[in-house]
Order: structure tokens, then C-alpha cells, then sequence
């Protein structure tokens, strides 16, 4: 399977590196391609780097949004009309920073990150909220953990999403538990009662409360 990932910061950098690691074939794209062409240097031949956000997604089966929440809504506008029968997996946080470091939420109190990015999706897209739910450098060292391996939560509203992106989720090292739809995305963000946890399958499915 071929994973096109946009946005070669912090964590789509590390989901690229374990992705690969998993034996997927990879697209990547950036703002201006530099990290992009960097991080395909390090990985090898199991990376590409596309001629931009629209070239990474044509050929690729599923599709990795690893982008501030701020610019998600307009590189999906410029790609909408290739999402159409693709897994679109968004890992991003619905925060920002603002120059002295502080982290405030974008969105009001209570209102789905996840339900927000649906409706920015044209119709037959297949929204998976995943690989956002822990800081990269913990995403990195928690993956092909033994002898249990750890959980990487996820939130979908849609069953073929949801197969699909669990095999994502395994090809980088992880085991999948589904928090519920969309709207419980906010569990898996910073701040978020599931966010940056490393625990095994049975604690996950404890958490989660038997709603997956
Ligand atoms: N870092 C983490 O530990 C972590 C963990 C979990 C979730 N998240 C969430 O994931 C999201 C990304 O975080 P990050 O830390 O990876 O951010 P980041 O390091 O700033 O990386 C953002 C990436 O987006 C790229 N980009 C910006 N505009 C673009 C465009 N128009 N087309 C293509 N690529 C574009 C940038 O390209 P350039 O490289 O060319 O500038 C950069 O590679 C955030 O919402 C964050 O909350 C982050």
C-alpha cells in the first residue's frame, strides 16, 4: 500500500519513519519540500517526495493530513477532489501556540475537532482521527513494544475507515482500539483524557469503556 503524507514536521516525520519501518510505500509532501526531501533521504527507497500536496495524494490509497489544525482547512480544499474513495487519517491537535509558548485550543469548549474536519471532507472521503493522540518522540519509542505492544487510539464514523486505518496502525507498530466516532475526538487530543498514554490492549479497552 502506498501512504501519502502531508506535512513532514514533529509527528509526520516520526509517522513517516514507523510507517516505513512497516514496509509502506510513501508519498510525502511539505509546505516547500525541504523537510520533505530531507526526511525521504533518511528513510530511502521506501519514500518519494511528490511534486507537492496534489501529486502526493494521486497514487496513494490513503492519505495522511500532518498538519497544524490552522492550515488543514485549506490544503484540503486544495485536494478535495482526490479524496474522494481514500482513507484521509488527521493526526492534528486542534491547538496553537502563540510566541511565549502557550497552547490554547483553537476550537470552542466541548466541540469536536473530529466532527469539525468531516465537515471540511467532500462526500466519499473516509475520515479516520488518528496518530495525534501521543507527542511524537512518545509515538516513536512506544511503537513494536513487547512482549504486549502498545495502543494507539482512534475515532471513526466509518467501518471501512476504521479497517483501514488499523492496518495503519499495526504497520507502524501499534495495536488500534476505536474510541468511538468522530465526536470523541476530543479524548485522543492534548488535553484529552486518552492523550499521551502508553498502555496494553485490555487497559485501553478499559478506558475506553466498552463504547468501541
Ligand atoms: N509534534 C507532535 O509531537 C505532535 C503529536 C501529536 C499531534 N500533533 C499535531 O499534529 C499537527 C502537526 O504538528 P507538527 O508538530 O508535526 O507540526 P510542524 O512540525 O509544524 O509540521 C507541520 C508540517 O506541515 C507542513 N505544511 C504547512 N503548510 C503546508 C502546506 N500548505 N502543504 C503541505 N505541507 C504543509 C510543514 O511544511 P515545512 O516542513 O515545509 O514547513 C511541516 O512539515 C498539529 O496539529 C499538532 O497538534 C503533533
Amino acid at each position: 500500500m502506498t501512504t501519502a503524507i502531508i506535512g513532514t514536521g514533529g509527528i509526520g516525520s516520526a509517522i513517516a519513519r514507523r510507517l516505513a519501518s512497516g514496509g509502506q510505500t510513501l508519498r510525502l509532501a511539505s509546505a516547500d519540500n525541504e523537510s520533505a526531501r530531507t526526511l525521504a533521504a533518511q528513510i530511502g527507497r521506501a519514500a518519494l517526495v511528490a511534486d507537492g500536496d496534489r501529486d502526493a495524494v494521486q497514487g496513494a490509497d490513503a492519505v495522511v493530513l500532518a498538519l497544524r489544525f490552522a492550515v488543514l482547512k485549506s490544503v484540503i480544499a486544495e485536494i478535495a477532489d482526490l479524496l474522494t474513495g481514500k482513507l484521509v487519517v488527521v493526526p492534528s491537535n486542534p491547538v496553537g501556540v502563540d510566541a511565549q509558548g502557550n497552547v490554547s485550543r483553537l476550537l470552542p469548549k466541548g466541540q469536536s475537532s473530529g466532527k469539525v474536519v468531516a465537515g471540511w471532507l467532500p462526500a466519499g472521503a473516509r475520515l479516520a482521527m488518528a496518530f495525534g493522540s501521543m507527542s511524537a518522540g512518545l509515538f516513536e519509542s512506544s511503537s513494536n513494544r513487547s512482549p504486549e505492544p502498545a495502543v494507539l487510539f482512534y475515532a471513526t464514523d466509518d467501518d471501512r475507515a476504521g479497517e483501514e486505518v488499523e492496518r495503519l496502525i499495526r504497520t507502524a507498530g501499534f495495536e488500534p482500539v476505536k474510541v468511538g466516532g468522530v465526536e470523541q475526538s476530543g479524548r485522543l487530543e492534548v488535553g484529552g483524557d486518552l492523550h499521551d498514554l502508553v498502555v496494553s490492549p485490555a487497559q485501553a479497552r478499559s478506558l475506553v469503556g466498552g463504547s468501541a
